[in-house]
Parts: structure tokens; C-alpha cells; sequence
């Protein structure tokens, strides 16, 4: 039996084994110095060793101020390198394609992690942890949330140096060892602070109308690409639609793909929401594979290939969705985080028990294969 989602999938010059991907998901675990630890590698391989085809890193912030926490991984310095060079080979040692992700966290920097509440960092986390805020910025000098810290608009010398810095961590991940770079461009996070008209009320050539406001993302691509081999697939990750009234709209978003298209951006990787508050309101309700119709759309329209994410967990979901041409690629993010051997088990839940040993690590394949066939023949036994 052949299944879409178990399909090998040629981008440029790399073959993914399938469709399935492990989205980029920050772990809040490093230590002040953006360094990668044990627990970022044992992590990545064993998501890899789970059977996704492409594992992503979390977001490797391009400066210190451009993290969401003290606690994220980074690549503004060579001294990243080593403990980024661990991860892309424990991932490609694991049998997967190593995948990262660039972020600028622009106005939703400075914040706590999760497990400290995930709110703007305050005095008083400096006080108990020494977590003290640093200042944020954005396209314009408007706040993410009410009460939320006031970026300071970027000038055009900082777009400039951004854009330089975007080149130079890009060079870093190359480096390492990655094989495919995204970029972080929604969430309300820098790039997307400039392509929505919410937060971008600048009067330059970076503001304005769509052209203005998708200026700064093109400008993005075009320095990552002059890093980025040409044999390489690049993804750019967009909030295909904002979570409030007035905002970035779809048609926006085929647009953007169209043109990132045209600055050799391989895959959109298509999520949504986020400009303001990270649980945003539900203006689309949150049900399984919520975002894919972006995803279809984006595809059929900029002719380009997706990625989708959100809520898929399902592999016969997953499968379907590829099946139906609505994206090229799913992410798997939280169902992951659940179950590390999502991959593994969408083998067997499409092609059969034979998928144990055939797919699975082999130190677990032939014991769990037997399993399964005894406790199909106790079934059968059982049967009236
Ligand atoms: C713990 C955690 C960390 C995340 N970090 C990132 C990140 O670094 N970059 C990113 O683009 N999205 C990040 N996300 C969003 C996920 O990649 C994904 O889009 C989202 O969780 C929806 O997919 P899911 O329903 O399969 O979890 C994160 C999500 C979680 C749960």
C-alpha cells in the first residue's frame, strides 16, 4: 500500500525520505548563552529516530535581544557553532534531514518562559532570577498587547545591520550542518510586525501599502539566500492570516508567496495568528488541521509548495491532506512533543504491522512487531 505522506519528497538538491516534519518548537532550555545542552540534543534525536523525515531545531535567535527568553537557543556568535554542529549530526545520525529556523522576536521579545508564566519580562523577574528586561523593537512604536513593553521603531540603519546579521547566522547554520533553513517571518515576531498593517504604521518605503509592508520580509529572503546555497530548500514560515479584524489577510499572504517565490523560497510553512497575545482569539476555531485550508490555498494559487501545521495528529489525517494536494509537507508540533514516535507509527498505521520491521529503529522494530502479531492472534482467539 502507498501512502502520500510516506512519499519521499525532492526540494533542490535534497531528497526528504517523507513528508512528515518536526515543526520548530523553542524549548526554553538553554542557558543565558543561547548555547545548545544534552537536553536540545536528546531531544532532536529522538524526534529524528521517531521517524519524522525532517526534524526542525527551535528558533536560533540572530542576537541576543532578538530571543523571546533568556532561555532559547542562539546563533549570534561562532561559539554557537559546535553545539549547533551536535544537533544537525545527532538529527542526520538519527536518519532525518537537519532543519533549523532563523528568528528576529522584534516586540515579542523579552518575555518569561513558559514555565515562569510567559509574560513581558518585569522587574521583578529580575529581582527573583535575574531575568532583567531589555528593550524591544519593532516596524512601528505600537505594543503587542495593552501593557505590553513599547517597541522602538527600527530605522532604515537598523534594517540595514538586521539584514547583515540575517546573512552572517545563515552562513552559522550553514556551517553547522543544517540542510534546510525556514524563516521565521509570523507569530508576531519582527518580520511579521512589518507585514501587517496592525503594527506597521511606518511612513517610509517599509511601511504603507503591501508592497511597503512586505519590503522588509523580501529583503530577509534575499540576505538568507545570498548565504544560502542554491542546492539548499528554504521555507519561510508566515501567519497566513492575523487574529484581528483589519489585518494581514490570505490574499496578502499569496501575494507575499508569489513574490518569495520569485526570491527562491522553496515551501511556505503555513501558520497563523499571533500578532498580538499568543493565544489568540478564535476567530478560526482551533480544530484538527485548522490551518491547512491556508495551506491549499497558498499552493494552488502562488504555485508554490506548503507545509502545513496546527492540530494535525492523525496520520490518516495527515496522509489525506498530502493525498488531497493541500500541502506538500506536515508539521508536527505538540503530537510530537506527546509522542516523539509519530513518524514511526504513521508507518505502521498506514502500511501495516510489516512497517516494525521495517521502520522502526531495529533495537525496537523486532519486539514490537511480535507484540503486535501476539496480541492480534490473542484477539483472534477472543473473536466469536
Ligand atoms: C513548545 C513550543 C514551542 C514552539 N516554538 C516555535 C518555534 O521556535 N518556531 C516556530 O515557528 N513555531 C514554534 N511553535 C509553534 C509550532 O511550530 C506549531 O506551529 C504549533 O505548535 C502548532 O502545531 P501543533 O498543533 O502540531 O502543535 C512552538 C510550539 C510549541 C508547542
Amino acid at each position: 500500500m502507498s501512502a502520500a505522506l510516506l512519499e519521499q519528497l525532492t526540494l533542490k538538491g535534497v531528497t526528504l525520505p517523507n513528508r512528515i516534519v518536526i515543526s520548530p518548537m523553542q524549548q526554553y532550555m538553554a542557558g543565558r548563552d543561547g548555547l545548545a545542552r544534552d537536553w536540545h540534543f536528546v531531544h532532536l534525536a529522538k524526534m529524528a529516530a521517531g521517524g519524522a523525515g525532517t526534524v526542525f531545531t527551535e528558533a536560533l535567535a540572530i542576537e541576543p535581544d532578538a530571543r523571546v527568553t533568556y532561555h532559547d537557543l542562539g546563533v549570534w556568535s561562532d561559539d554557537h557553532l559546535e553545539g549547533l554542529k551536535r544537533l544537525a549530526g545527532g538529527i542526520a545520525d538519527h536518519g532525518a534531514v537537519p532543519a533549523t529556523q532563523l528568528i528576529h522576536a522584534g516586540r515579542k521579545a523579552s518575555v518569561a518562559p513558559p514555565y515562569h508564566g510567559f509574560e513581558p519580562l518585569t522587574e521583578q523577574d529580575a529581582a527573583e532570577r535575574g531575568e532583567k528586561p531589555w528593550p524591544v523593537v519593532s516596524a512601528s512604536a505600537l505594543e503587542a498587547n495593552p501593557g505590553w513593553p513599547m517597541p522602538r521603531a527600527l530605522t532604515r540603519d537598523d534594517i540595514k545591520r538586521l539584514l547583515e546579521r540575517f546573512a552572517l547566522c545563515t552562513r552559522r547554520v550553514r556551517k553547522a550542518g543544517f540542510r534546510v533553513l525556514d524563516m521565521h517571518g509570523a507569530h508576531g515576531y519582527l518580520i511579521h510586525s512589518f507585514l501587517s498593517p496592525l503594527s506597521n504604521q511606518r511612513d517610509d518605503e517599509y511601511g504603507g501599502d503591501l508592497e511597503g509592508r512586505m519590503r522588509f520580509a523580501l529583503e530577509v529572503a534575499e540576505a538568507v539566500r545570498s548565504e544560502w546555497p542554491s542546492e539548499l530548500p528554504f521555507f519561510y514560515r508566515l501567519s497566513c492570516i492575523d487574529d484581528a479584524e483589519g489585518g494581514w489577510t490570505l490574499d496578502d499572504s499569496v501575494l507575499l508567496s508569489r513574490a518569495l517565490k520569485q526570491h527562491d523560497v522553496d515551501v511556505i510553512d503555513c501558520s497563523s495568528g499571533g500578532l498580538g497575545r499568543r493565544t489568540t482569539p478564535l476567530i478560526i476555531p482551533r480544530e484538527p488541521g485548522y490551518q491547512v485550508p491556508y495551506s491549499a490555498r497558498i499552493r494552488r494559487e502562488a504555485e508554490i509548495a506548503t507545509m502545513a501545521v496546527g492540530l494535525i495528529m492523525d496520520p490518516q489525517h495527515a496522509n489525506a491532506i498530502v493525498e488531497a494536494g493541500d500541502a506538500d509537507l506536515i508539521a508536527i508540533g505538540r503530537e510530537a512533543l506527546h509522542n516523539p514516535n509519530w513518524g514511526v507509527q504513521a508507518q505502521v498505521a498506514l502500511k501495516g504491522l510489516e512497517a516494525y520491521e521495517s521502520d522502526w529503529p531495529k533495537s525496537y522494530g523486532w519486539w514490537l512487531y511480535r507484540r503486535a502479531k501476539s496480541l492480534e492472534v490473542s484477539r483472534q482467539a477472543k473473536a466469536p
